[in-house]
């Protein structure tokens, strides 16, 4: 007898990932919505840069729209620095956004690049928006997203000229992910990523930063365990660049704006206390 499994129990392994599909599926929040539609690269990451203060001042009917775009900015600058990152891509190559989100960071790799990308994200409402919207971009002959779990992508090994992941790291055991991405990454290939991480020399998490996972449903990570993890899978790091100061504008904005969902002050208060990094790291496969 032969039995077929559901196809979200091959892709969602654990509760735990069923439970963080199920946040992402659920997710309408204002402040990732109403930001993607200012240009219709919808972000679910965080801004750097300062902010034009001009943006609070001004007539009031106009200054909420104001801010909603300043602040998608700022995210879109986020996803341009990561794409600085990624080395040398042309037409021909493959790449892949891990934890694509809403694919963002996806579009404007392609656009960039020319190049294919493979987003892959457990959120199939993700899935099913970011393939809608390739299609209306009509670049979907380029770029696809799937309903997959970034430990386990199924794609072939070596296949990849890079892959990032763009604040998805918190979700899952980073050996098991940079395991995968060596796997993936052609010899020489680019592995990026941007992320919130604790700070070792302060110590364990601090209270803000259990705040965050709490309200996230994610586990952030300390500093160390991204070098000892990459180290152990033949990642090596080229550029690690500490981009809290560049972040901290960006919170002090959307603590300000109508899109506040209250995890600012945590965000503040961990980043100015010296807890909690907002770090790129760029690392080559050898
Ligand atoms: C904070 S969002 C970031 C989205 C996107 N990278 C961006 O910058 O807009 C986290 C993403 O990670 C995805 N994710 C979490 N755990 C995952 C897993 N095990 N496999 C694939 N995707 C996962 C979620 O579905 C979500 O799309």
């Amino acid at each position: 007898m032969t039995t077929t499994m559901p196809s979200d129990t091959r892709v969602l392994r654990t509760d735990y990932q069923r439970s963080v599909a199920a946040y992402w599926n659920a997710e309408k929040d204002p402040v990732n919505i109403r930001l993607g539609e200012v240009d219709g690269f919808f972000h679910h990451h965080y801004g750097i840069g300062d902010y034009d203060p001009s943006v609070l001042e001004g007539p009031e009917e106009t200054r909420d729209q104001r801010i909603i775009e300043e602040m998608h900015r700022l995210e879109t600058a986020q996803a341009d620095v990561l794409l600085d990152h990624l080395g040398a891509i042309g037409p021909d190559d493959r790449i892949q956004d891990t934890g694509s989100g809403r694919g963002g960071t996806g579009f404007m790799a392609n656009a960039r690049f020319g190049c294919s990308v493979d987003g892959v994200s457990i959120s199939e409402q993700q899935v099913e928006f970011a393939n809608a919207q390739a299609r209306e971009r009509g670049v979907d002959d380029k770029v696809r997203f799937h309903f997959r779990n970034m430990l386990d992508t199924g794609f072939e090994t070596g296949s990849m000229r890079a892959t990032w992941n763009n604040e998805s790291t918190m979700y899952v055991d980073l050996f098991d992910l940079f395991s995968e991405h060596a796997r993936l990454l052609e010899y020489g290939g680019r592995y990026v990523t941007i992320t919130g991480c604790y700070n070792d020399v302060t110590g364990g998490r601090s209270k803000a930063v259990s705040r965050i996972d709490e309200h996230y449903t994610c586990n952030i990570h300390p500093r160390s365990e991204y070098f000892r993890a990459m180290s152990a899978n033949g990642l090596v790091p080229m550029h690690v660049v500490d981009l809290t100061a560049a972040t901290i504008p960006y919170w002090e904005l959307r603590a300000r704006s109508s899109v506040a969902t209250g995890i600012e002050e945590p965000f503040l208060t961990a980043y100015k206390e010296g807890s909690f990094h907002y770090l790129l790291i760029a690392a080559d496969r050898v």
